[in-house]
C-alpha cells in the first residue's frame, strides 16, 4: 500500500479504514514503514482527529500487535487503573500494591515519560535492578504470586503502542483524543481485565487543558472499553499543580514509599482512595464507595501494602535495600510576596526534561536522580524570598530548568480560586 496516500487522506480530513490503519501500524512494527511516515500520520491525526470507528480500529490494531494475557483457569478478578498523566502522579506505585492487598489482581502495564508528563516505568526504573520488560508469562506469574506487577509495554506486549508512544513523545503529537485513547486502551485491553478505572487529568500540566476536553477523552475511552467487554469507569481530576510534592523519578518513588508508610501528602492519598474505590466497587469487592474507602484506609494503615510493594519490586529484580539517590538540591525563591495563583505544570514537566529527567530524543537516557520538590501549593500566601521549589540537579540543563521553574509560578496580590481535586465527569 502507498502510505503517502494514507497520510494524505488523513491530512485532508477523511476517515481511514481498517486496512489502511493496519498497513501503517503493522508496517511500522515490521520496519517496512519508516518512522517519518508514522510521525507525519500522527500529526495528521492530531489535527484532523479520528471518528469512533477509526479509534476502535486503531486501538484493536495496537493491542493485537502483541500478545494478550489469558487468565483462563486463574481465580480472582483482574482490575487496573491508568492515568492520562501529569507531574508528580505516582498513584500507580501506591495503588497497585494497595489494591492487591484488598484482594484484587493488578497486572499493570504502564509507559515511560510522555511529553511533559512523567512515566510510571521511568519512576520504577530508578530502583536498581528493576526489570519492567516482562513477557506475558512472567506478568501472569507475578500477578498470581504477588497480586500485582507493573511492567512496560513493548517486547511481546503492545509493541506497536510502545513504538508509537516513543515517537509521539518527541514529535509533539501526544495531546490527541484518539491517539491517547488507542494508546491507553490497547495496553489495558491486552491485560485481559475485568474492570478498569481511569484518571483523566485536566489543567496546566495535563494534555487536556480544560474539563470539557477531559470529559470527552474519558467518555471516548469508556466507550472503547465497554465495546470490548471491560467495565470502564473514569474520574476527572485536577492537574493544575503537581500531585503531592515530589516530581522526578527517584524522588517520586521516595514519596510513594512514604505514602505507603502512611506519610503521604493528602492530595496524593485522595486520588489513591478515589481510584481504589472505583476499582473495588466495579469488581464487586465493596458494596459502595464508602465501604471501599474504609477498606482501603484500613489496609494502608496495616502496613501490608508497603510490604507488597517491596515484594513486587523484588519479584521484578529490584533492590530497595539502599535509599534512592537524589541529585543535590538548590532553591528557587519567590521574587515578591503575594499568593500562589497559578502553576504552569507543563513548564515544570519540561524543566524536568531539561534537567535530564525525561527525553527529548527517543534514544536519550534518563537521569533518575534529578527532579523538583514543590515547597508551595496553589493558594498559599508567601513572603518575598520564600522557597517555592527545590531543584534537584546534577548540573545538566540547570540554567534552562531554573528559568522555566521561576516563570512557572505566578504570584498575585490577591488569592484566587483553587480548582477542586475532583470534577464531575459528566
Ligand atoms: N498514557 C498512555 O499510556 N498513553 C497516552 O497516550 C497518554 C497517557
Amino acid at each position: 500500500m502507498d502510505i503517502t496516500r494514507v497520510i494524505q487522506k488523513k491530512r485532508d480530513g477523511e476517515a481511514l479504514d481498517s486496512v489502511e490503519i493496519s498497513a501503517v501500524i503493522d508496517g511500522f512494527v515490521s520496519g517496512d514503514v519508516p518512522e517519518y511516515q508514522v510521525a507525519a500520520l500522527a500529526m495528521a491525526i492530531y489535527f484532523q482527529g479520528m471518528d469512533e470507528s477509526e479509534t476502535s480500529v486503531l486501538t484493536k490494531t495496537l493491542m493485537e500487535s502483541g500478545e494478550s494475557l489469558d487468565w483462563a483457569g486463574v481465580e480472582g478478578l483482574r482490575v487496573d487503573k491508568h492515568s492520562t498523566g501529569g507531574q508528580g502522579d505516582k498513584v500507580s506505585l501506591v495503588l497497585a500494591p494497595l489494591a492487591a492487598c484488598c484482594g484484587l489482581q493488578v497486572p499493570m502495564v504502564a509507559g515511560r515519560g510522555l511529553g511533559p508528563t512523567g512515566g510510571t516505568i521511568d519512576k520504577l526504573e530508578s530502583i536498581p535492578g528493576y526489570r519492567a520488560e516482562l513477557g506475558g508469562t512472567e506478568i501472569r506469574r507475578i500477578t498470581e504470586e504477588v497480586g500485582c506487577v507493573i511492567a512496560s509495554q513493548g517486547g511481546d506486549f503492545a509493541p506497536a503502542d510502545a513504538r508509537l508512544y516513543a515517537l509521539r513523545d518527541v514529535t509533539a503529537t501526544v495531546a490527541s483524543v484518539p491517539l491517547i485513547t488507542a494508546s491507553i486502551m490497547s495496553k489495558k485491553l491486552a491485560e485481559g481485565l475485568d474492570a478498569l478505572a481511569l484518571d483523566i487529568k485536566w489543567g496546566s500540566g495535563a494534555f487536556m487543558k480544560d474539563v470539557e476536553s477531559a470529559r470527552s477523552l474519558g467518555a471516548a475511552m469508556a466507550a472503547v472499553g465497554a465495546s470490548m467487554g471491560v467495565k470502564t469507569s473514569f474520574l476527572v481530576s485536577d492537574m493544575n499543580q503537581p500531585l503531592g510534592r515530589a516530581v522526578g523519578n527517584a524522588n517520586e518513588v521516595r514519596e510513594a514509599l512514604a505514602a505507603l508508610a502512611g506519610e503521604g501528602p493528602a492530595d496524593l492519598l485522595e486520588v489513591v482512595y478515589e481510584l481504589g474505590a472505583a476499582m473495588l466497587t466495579s469488581a464487586g469487592r465493596a458494596e459502595d464507595t464508602v465501604a471501599a474507602r474504609a477498606l482501603l484506609e484500613k489496609e494502608l494503615a496495616s502496613g501490608r501494602p508497603l510490604e507488597k510493594f517491596h515484594e513486587m519490586v523484588r519479584a521484578q529484580g529490584g533492590d530497595l535495600s539502599a535509599e534512592l539517590e537524589l541529585a543535590p538540591a538548590s532553591e528557587v525563591s519567590a521574587a515578591r510576596a503575594g499568593y500562589v495563583s497559578a502553576i504552569d505544570g507543563e513548564a515544570l514537566g519540561y524543566a524536568l526534561i531539561a534537567l535530564g529527567g525525561g527525553r527529548r530524543l527517543i534514544e536519550d537516557t534518563v537521569d533518575p536522580s534529578v527532579g523538583l520538590q514543590m515547597r508551595v501549593r496553589l493558594g498559599d500566601e508567601i513572603e518575598e524570598g520564600q522557597p517555592l521549589v527545590e531543584l534537584l540537579s546534577s548540573g545538566r540543563g540547570y540554567d534552562e530548568a531554573l528559568s522555566m521553574v521561576a516563570g512557572a509560578i505566578l504570584i498575585m496580590d490577591e488569592p484566587s480560586a483553587t480548582p477542586a481535586l475532583f470534577t464531575d465527569n459528566s
